[in-house]
């Protein structure tokens, strides 16, 4: 399911409180693929995202779900049909949860998409088991949940009700490197179901292992909309004045490139930075 935003101007507060936050935004979202959002922080990225649920509404401009529109116009009673499409993971999990137990409230979603008690609970524990949150906690208050049980548990409500997109903002915050793996697997497995994945990220590495297209934004503006490999190898100077970070391998070969070093490819991967180095040695011998 594809997402269109079309001159999407965005300010929160109204009158002379307007703060203006997103400016000018067309933005193409491609059905089926994995699409990264990255910039730093307070460029606009969670309140970008917020538009794809109807969370946030345009000022001026509209975003297009597959064939919903929302606009200003947008009335709330419309809204449940684009919230059934699109599920979304706040960067703040703490701000989603909110039943009982952990099972109420990944059930939340399925029953009030008006599935069957037993349906939903079934959706309940297949979402939980799948972002790998042990049955033990099940029963537990999500507010008893640690900061990367609690991500599981927000991503997990989302999950149960099946939506076409999944928007997911900095999930891997909170979670040790271990968890943050298996978020990259659960990511990647979301695409190979043929859903749309949104994903805001500070971690390159993160970046370059899942992105098929990366939207870098800048004080509420999309500055350049690449596939991986070609963002990350623009010049050294443009990611200082985006203040934005390469990955890991990117970084070091970055380094060497300062030291006299030339790449005709920037390796971006640890692989790749090894392959490049092996080379230079034989060059040498
Ligand atoms: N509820 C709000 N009311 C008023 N201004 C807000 C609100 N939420 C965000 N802003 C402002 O809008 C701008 C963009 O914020 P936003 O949270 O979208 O940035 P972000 O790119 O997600 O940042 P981060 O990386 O820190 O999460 C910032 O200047 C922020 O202060
Ligand atoms: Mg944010």
């Amino acid at each position: 399911m594809a997402i269109e935003f079309q001159q999407v101007n965005f300010a929160y507060g109204q009158g002379s409180l307007a703060q203006p936050v997103l400016h000018n935004v067309n933005l193409t979202i491609p059905a089926g693929q994995i699409t990264a959002i990255v910039g730093q922080t307070g460029s606009g990225k969670s309140t970008l995202v917020q538009h794809i649920n109807g969370l946030l509404k345009p000022t001026a401009g509209q975003v297009k779900v597959d064939d919903f529109v929302l606009s200003a116009e947008t009335k709330e009673k419309d809204l449940p049909k684009l919230r059934a499409q699109v599920g979304m993971v706040f960067q703040f999990p703490e701000s989603q949860l909110f039943a009982a137990t952990v099972l109420e409230d990944v059930m939340y979603g399925p029953l009030n998409f008006g599935q069957s008690k037993v349906a939903a609970r079934q959706a309940a524990e297949k979402a939980l088991q799948r972002v790998g949150l042990a049955e033990e906690f099940w029963t537990k208050s999500p507010f008893a949940l640690s900061g990367g049980q609690m991500r599981r548990a927000a991503i997990a409500g989302t999950l149960a009700v099946d939506p076409a997109i999944m928007v997911l903002d900095e999930p891997a915050a909170g979670l040790d490197p271990r968890g943050q793996a298996e978020l990259l697997d659960l990511v990647r497995s979301l695409k190979d179901e043929g859903k749309t994945v949104v994903l805001i990220s500070h971690q390159m590495d993160q970046v370059m292992a899942l992105a098929d297209q990366v939207v870098v934004m800048a004080h509420g503006e999309v500055q350049a909309v690449e596939d991986p490999v070609t963002l990350f190898n623009r010049p050294a100077a443009w990611f200082q004045q985006e203040h934005l970070e390469l990955p890991t391998a990117g970084k070091f070969a970055l380094e060497l490139e300062q030291g006299g070093w030339h790449f005709d490819q920037r390796p971006l991967t640890l692989e790749a930075l090894a392959a490049a180095i092996n080379a230079k040695e034989v060059e040498h011998e």
